[in-house]
């Protein structure tokens, strides 16, 4: 008796830790209206189930991505770089921006990790590559791939909320700065404004030398703007959605 009720106790572990993520998935799909989200996790799956976790291509998301159908309204789409429980914090309370993360293709995996191992049919969320250990992982391609597909649905004026506690906020190597500001194109994309977050241990302002960098990588005819803004000064912008639409900074 003792050993079944182990053996079942092992099992429903086992079950959990493999099915949690599926369940985490549909939860919040679901929280989506116009989803097929048995669809939707069947295509995810695809880009990285039976395969090396070190041998996944960023276009192996492709039908997932186009099974999320990513629509935007321009002039509200936020990106950042480390800033991120600031940011979602921010556009969680209001309507004005958007970011990758508070659309389908983003929310969905936001903090989540996964891979598949040749010769199984299984998804783990264990044991898997880490961000670094090799650059073909399927978290890291999947973040690649979203955020290109994020920059170019881009139009109208974008912003950055980028960290003022850092000496680059406009930092090499991280996605907003190897992807995302690279795809931006004018005409399409009319303006740039970055917002700095000045915290009590800001160490630089809007003449930083990486932000002169941003303005040369930005594709000609795109404008640029920097505003230096207080933690403080996005706080109170978020909690009176009046404010926050464009009279915030
Ligand atoms: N190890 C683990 N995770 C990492 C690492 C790393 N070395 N680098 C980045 N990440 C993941 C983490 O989930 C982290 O919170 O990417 C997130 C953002 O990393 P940042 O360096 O802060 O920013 P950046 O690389 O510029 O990416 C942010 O990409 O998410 C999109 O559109 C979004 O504009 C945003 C940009």
């Amino acid at each position: 008796l003792l050993l079944l009720i182990l053996a079942l106790a092992l099992g429903l572990t086992l079950g959990r830790s493999s099915g949690g993520i599926k369940n985490t998935f549909l939860e919040r799909c679901q929280k989506f209206k116009d989803l097929n989200c048995q669809n939707v996790w069947d295509a995810f799956q695809q880009a990285y189930i039976d395969r090396d976790p070190c041998s996944i291509p960023g276009d192996a998301y492709e039908p997932f991505i186009t099974a999320l159908s990513l629509k935007l309204q321009c002039n509200r789409m936020m990106f950042w770089s480390k800033t991120k429980d600031l940011v979602h914090s921010f556009t969680q309370k209001q309507d004005c921006f958007v970011t990758v993360e508070d659309v389908p293709l983003g929310a969905i995996l936001d903090g989540l990790t996964w891979c598949g191992k040749e010769g199984s049919k299984e998804t783990f969320t264990t044991g898997c590559p880490g961000w670094s250990d090799c650059a073909n992982n399927p978290v890291r391609s999947f973040w690649n791939q979203a955020s290109a597909a994020f920059a170019d649905a881009a139009c109208g004026d974008v912003s950055a909320m980028l960290s003022g506690s850092i000496e680059t906020p406009f930092s090499p190597g991280s996605v907003f700065e190897s992807i995302e500001v690279r795809r931006l194109r004018s005409p399409k994309v009319k303006r740039m404004n970055v917002i700095l977050v000045m915290e009590e241990n800001a160490v630089t302002n809007c003449t930083n030398a990486s932000l002169e960098n941003l303005q040369k990588v930005l594709n000609a005819g795109i404008s640029y703007g920097c505003k230096e803004v207080t933690e403080a000064q996005i706080h109170k912008c978020s909690s009176d959605p009046k404010i926050a639409c464009g009279a915030c900074w």
